[in-house]
């Protein structure tokens, strides 16, 4: 009787060690994914972000807006805050889908007016979106 005890506790100490160590292996395992999928998200970022910044200056949109001066059109920082304040989505915006919020004035407005009917338009809106997340990104 003490024996069979003894046999059924040294079983359950194996049995529950056992399933510790699957325990462990499971959650590095997953650690290990989590890690990578994080990497691979921070990887696509940076891409978006790089891509955004190309647009910005290969479309001309950076003659125009600078970061923190303005220049013909309103610096970005200023673009984000009134965008920030008044939850406004830039991509909607770019895409003709939304009204100027930033600077009203009628001038300014058809100058930025004549880009969006001009060259925006041709653009993606993966594309518009990397930009948008550039400008974003500028603080
Ligand atoms: C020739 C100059 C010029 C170029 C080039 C230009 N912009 Fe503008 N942009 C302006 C002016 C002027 C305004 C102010 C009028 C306004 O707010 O709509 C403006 C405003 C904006 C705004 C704020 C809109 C709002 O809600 O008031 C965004 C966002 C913007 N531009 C993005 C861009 C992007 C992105 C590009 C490139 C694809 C670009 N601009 C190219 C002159 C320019």
């Amino acid at each position: 009787m003490k024996k069979s005890v003894l046999v059924l506790g040294l079983a359950a100490v194996i049995f529950t060690s056992c399933g510790e160590k699957k325990k462990e292996e499971v959650k590095k395992e997953v650690e290990t994914k989590v890690e990578q999928v994080k990497k691979e998200v921070k990887d696509v970022v940076v891409d978006n972000l790089e891509l955004g910044k190309q647009l910005f200056t290969s479309k001309t949109c950076a003659t125009c807006h600078q970061a923190d001066a303005k220049v013909i059109g309103p610096s970005i920082k200023d673009i984000n805050k009134v965008y920030a304040e008044q939850k406004g989505n830039i991509v909607k915006f770019l895409k003709g889908e939304s009204e100027a919020i930033v600077d009203t004035d009628p001038g300014q407005v058809a100058i930025m007016k004549a880009n969006l009917d001009g060259f925006v338009k041709d653009l993606s809106g993966d594309e518009l979106a990397a930009i948008a997340a550039y400008m974003r990104s500028i603080k």
